[in-house]
């Protein structure tokens, strides 16, 4: 069967366009939402040119930690529950592999959650930064570090936090072992090579493949 070249070409064309921009993107970051989440944080930042924040994967670890402590009760986009501070240093810098002697002061948080997994971008805008505190939060000036987790069912409630410090960057939330941690069971975090584990990866891992599949498929068209 021939196909007439048609107006439709044009189409597929920029639907290809979008789909090779999309699968970079996911490339780049091996399809872990925390990492491109701390990239909008840090647009954000520069286009008001204040400086980058380091992306601490101690950091980004004890947010997972955290949020999956927190996960259950989403209201209003705010997830309801109640952490004791001392856990931070008796359960969260332990069960990352942060070294205590190296932790620092977190000075900012911002959570959210969603009925449903959204992408980054989303996440952004519609349930993490959609006010003036958190907005203010992420724009504050004396923060150093950043660091991104998100864990969620398969099919949602889905739960983000993201942690601020305003420590010497690089000297502070020192993961063992020459910064490899330990591996987390569920979720993602910023600043990790790992790719995301449990509900997520499977989530990730779909859109790449399936990312590609349609990126190929399009490629083979616009050839014909
Ligand atoms: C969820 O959080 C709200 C607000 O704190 C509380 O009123 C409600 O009882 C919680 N529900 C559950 C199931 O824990
Ligand atoms: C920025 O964060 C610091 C703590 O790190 C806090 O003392 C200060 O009030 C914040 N500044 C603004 C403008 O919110
Ligand atoms: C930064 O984030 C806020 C809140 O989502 C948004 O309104 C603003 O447009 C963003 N700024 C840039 C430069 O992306
Ligand atoms: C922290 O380390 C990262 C990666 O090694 C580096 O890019 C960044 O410049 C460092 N930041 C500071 C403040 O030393």
């Amino acid at each position: 069967m021939a196909m007439k070249p048609s107006r439709g070409a044009g189409v597929w064309a920029v639907l290809c366009h979008s789909l090779l921009a999309a699968a970079l993107v996911c490339s780049k970051n091996h399809g872990n939402p925390a990492n491109d989440l701390v990239d909008m944080i840090n647009k954000n930042r520069t286009a008001l040119k204040l400086p980058v924040l380091n992306d601490s994967p101690g950091i980004g670890c004890m947010a997972l930690q955290y949020i999956e402590l927190c996960k259950g009760n989403c209201t209003n986009n705010i997830p309801h529950c109640k952490v004791p501070e001392d856990d931070f240093t008796e359960i969260f810098a332990p069960n990352c592999g942060v070294e205590l002697p190296t932790f620092g002061t977190l000075t900012g948080q911002i959570v959210g959650c969603h009925s449903k997994y959204l992408e980054p971008s989303l996440a952004f805008s519609q349930v993490l930064v959609k006010d003036k505190t958190s907005l203010s939060l992420l724009r504050n000036k004396s923060h150093t570090e950043v660091g991104v987790g998100l864990v969620g069912a398969h099919k949602g409630p889905f739960f983000w936090c993201v942690l601020f410090s305003s420590d010497r960057a690089n000297s502070t939330f020192v993961l063992e072992d020459q910064g490899v941690g330990i591996k987390q069971k569920k979720g993602c975090f910023s600043g990790s090579s790992n790719p995301c584990s449990g509900g997520l990866k499977r989530t990730a891992m779909l859109k790449n493949t399936l990312m590609t599949t349609l990126y190929c498929l399009c490629i083979l068209l616009l050839h014909l």
